[in-house]
Order: structure tokens, then sequence, then C-alpha cells
């Protein structure tokens, strides 16, 4: 089997799960060389990907969570300044502490009111025309809108930096040089905006409790909340939209389900068939760790400093912890899948998340129907975030 996990055209259709279940058969632990870097383990089993997440002591997040190590020309990679992201503990969970009530599960539910309502509004846009480009239209709304709300920007503003985290994401293969460093730039440059008028009219969003926020009697600094900032934006918009885009192309294909589903749309069956759509489509394709001491794995050395990545969708997709995991199964029960991460780093917005999915398939699933993708979709180029960048449908209204 010819494994690489590097090249963006390997996620070009979605998941390689061929490569990915040869790995878990043949060789859980195994060494992927790095075209500019000294290579990298690959983990693709359940209990593996799961348990280094558990694991800090032996498995950092630092100097980064990317396979490729940073570069010193992008601006987010600072000697003295971090994002929460790649911390350990004990800084981590400091920083983490910050914002981390907010994310929990009470003030998440809150939240589906208002959120209901956005996604109407985003639903009342498209439904007379028959037709949308789903992605734009419809996905990428809702995600970038909350986050907007939850900082405390103008939700305008929120789209338009969304469109800064998609040029981050991208591979370096489908980019211009600099390209990438500019979008983290204009970032900064927006965040530092945020941070000034927080910090003289601090008001009760999350942006406005970063600015006044201490750790170890240190009040955070500008760089600090334009890191912080950029964690937000970034997690908290894309990969809802690659969930919602990629979980309609999952329904279409499965159009059995998609019909029962569509029956109830608000009945017993929307926990389990979020938690299904979030195991199959499993935006975050990697995060990685890198090792904190000469270890055995598998039979092979890992050494200290090496680096350990961990594939989400392969351990969403491993026969030893899912039944006929290929197959859409609305009913899934349990379903213990990691599209969220595990451990010290596990998902902050995972509530939040949930309660975005739901307004959305309920909206779409009770006021539209008959979909039908009018082009094949495109997949975004990113060997890190697996989403769906472009998806023309047409449908009826309900
Ligand atoms: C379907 C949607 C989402 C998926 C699949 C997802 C996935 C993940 C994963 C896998 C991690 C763990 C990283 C690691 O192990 O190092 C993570 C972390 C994080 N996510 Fe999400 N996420 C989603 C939505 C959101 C949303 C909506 C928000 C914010 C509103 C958010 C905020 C965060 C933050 C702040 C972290 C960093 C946590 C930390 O470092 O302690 N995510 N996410």
């Amino acid at each position: 089997m010819h494994i690489d996990l590097i090249s963006a055209e390997t996620f070009a259709q979605g998941h390689p799960l061929d490569q990915y279940q040869w790995l878990q058969d043949n060789a859980p632990a195994y060494w992927h060389d790095e075209p500019d870097g000294p290579g990298f383990w690959v983990l693709t089993r359940y209990e593996d990907v799961a348990e280094v997440g558990r694991s800090p002591h032996l498995y950092s997040s630092q100097p980064t969570v990317m396979i490729q190590d940073p570069d010193a020309a992008n601006p987010t990679s600072s000697d003295d300044h971090q994002m929460m992201l790649m911390m350990d503990p004990p800084q981590h969970t400091q920083f983490r502490r910050i914002i981390s009530r907010e994310f929990t599960r009470g003030p998440a539910a809150e939240l589906r009111p208002r959120v209901g309502e956005l996604a109407a509004q985003i639903i009342d846009h498209v439904i007379d025309k028959g037709e949308c480009e789903f992605v734009s239209e419809v996905a990428g709304e809702l995600p970038s809108y909350v986050i907007a709300e939850l900082t405390g920007i103008p939700l305008a503003d929120g789209r338009e930096l969304y469109k800064l985290t998609e040029i981050i994401h991208t591979s370096d293969e489908a980019l211009q040089p600099g390209e990438r460093n500019n979008a983290i730039l204009q970032m900064f440059a927006y965040a530092q905006r945020v941070y000034r008028e927080k910090k003289d009219h601090p008001c009760g969003d999350l942006a406005s409790q970063i600015v006044h926020a201490e750790v170890d009697g240190r009040q955070l600094d500008e760089m600090d909340f334009q890191l912080f900032f950029m964690l937000l934006i970034d997690a908290g918009g894309d990969t809802t939209r690659n969930l919602v885009a990629g979980g309609l192309h999952q329904l279409t294909q499965n159009a059995e389900h998609l019909q029962e589903w569509q029956q109830h749309p608000t009945g017993e069956l929307n926990a389990s068939a979020r938690e299904e759509l979030l195991r199959v489509v499993s935006p975050v394709i990697y995060f990685r760790r890198t090792a904190l001491k000469d270890h055995e794995l598998h039979g092979q050395t890992i050494k200290a400093g090496d680096k350990v990545v961990r594939y989400f969708a392969a351990a969403n997709f491993d026969p030893r912890k899912f039944t006929q995991p290929r197959e859409l199964n609305l009913h899934r029960f349990p379903n213990e899948h990691i599209a969220f991460g595990t451990g010290t780093h596990v998902c902050l917005g995972q509530h939040i998340a949930r309660v975005e999915i739901d307004v959305m398939f309920h909206e779409i699933l009770s006021r539209m129907t008959n979909f039908k993708t009018l082009e094949p979709p495109e997949w975004l180029a990113s060997n890190f975030i697996s989403g769906i960048r472009r998806m023309p449908i047409s449908f009826s209204k309900r």
C-alpha cells in the first residue's frame, strides 16, 4: 500500500480510509517520511489516538500541534507567547480556565434560541431560490456568526475573518508565497483593534474577559490576546462548517437515512444522527504531539523529540472499536467517536458545536427536501482539515 499522508491530494475526496486500515492492520506505529523535515510517527488505532491525548506527561503539545515545525517567518511563532492549543499543563490549565465556563454544557444550551434564530435567517435567504452553493451560503454562515457573537465583534466581520482561516488551513502547494503569513497578519491586525477597544470599553463578551484576565498575577498582553482570538475564530468557524457540509453530503449519498431523518426532524434520532455524522465526517484530520521521553510502542522505539501524529478519522473508522465502521448508521449507539479529540485539549467548543449542528440540521431537514448535488463537491486542499469547500445543490421547499 502506498502511504502518503502529506499530500493534500490524498484528502481530495475525503478521508483515505484504505490507507488508514492498512496502517492499523500492518503498522500501528508507522514511520512517515517528510519532504522538508525529519519525519513523523503515524498513529491510526483508536486506543492509541485516544490515549496519547490523555498523556501530556509523555506527549507534549509544544512546540506545535502541526506536523511542520514553526518557521521563523510565521507571525504566530514567538519564544515567549504561545497559543493555548500548543501549551502543556499547568500553563494550559490556567489559560483554558479563563474562558472554559462559557463553553460548558449549560451556557452552551442557553445559546440555543439565539442560534436557532440565526439558523432560520440563513435558510430564509436561500429557501425560495431552489438552488444554492451550500458551503458558503448555508454551512459556513452559522459558525462564523456564533463565534463573532461570543467574542463580541460584528457578525459580518466574523464572515470576513473566516475567509482568512480558510487560507491559513490551505496546504502550501495551493498558496502563493507569503499568502498564509499575510492572512495571519491581517487576523492579528484585526485582533489588535479588538484588544484596544475591549481594554477601554469592557463588556460581557469573551474578548473582554480575555483582555482583562490574569495568569500567575500577570495580565494577558496584546500578543496573548491575538493568539487566543485567532484560536477561537479558527477553531470555532471552520470545523462546524465542514461538519454540516460533509454531513449533508453523506446524507445525500445515503438516501434512505436522509429520508428517515426527514420524517422525524425533531425526533429521537437527532442526537445519535449528529454523533454519527461527527464520526464519519471527522473534520479535523490530525493533531500532532511531540514525545518527551524515549519509549516503545507496537515494537517501535519512539525517541524523545519525535513527532507523533494522531489521525482522528482513522480512529473513528477503526473496526477494533466500531462495528461496520464504513457504514453510516444514524442509530449507532454507543458511539464513542473522538472527532473532538481526547484528554487535556479535548475540544473546548464541543457543546456549542453540537448546538450549532442540531439547529442547522433541524432547519435544513424541516424546510428543505429533494437535495441534489449539481456538481461533484470540491474539497479543501489540506492535509489538516477535511472539508468540502464548494457544493452547489438544488432542493425543494417543504
Ligand atoms: C464539528 C466541530 C468541531 C470539531 C470536530 C472540533 C475538533 C477539535 C479537536 C479535535 C480539538 C482537540 C485538539 C487537540 O487534541 O490538540 C479541538 C480543540 C479546540 N476546539 Fe474544537 N472542534 C469543533 C468545533 C469547535 C467550536 C464551535 C469551537 C468554539 C466555539 C471550538 C473551539 C476549540 C478550542 C478553543 C480548542 C482548543 C482547546 C485546548 O487547547 O484546550 N471547536 N477541537
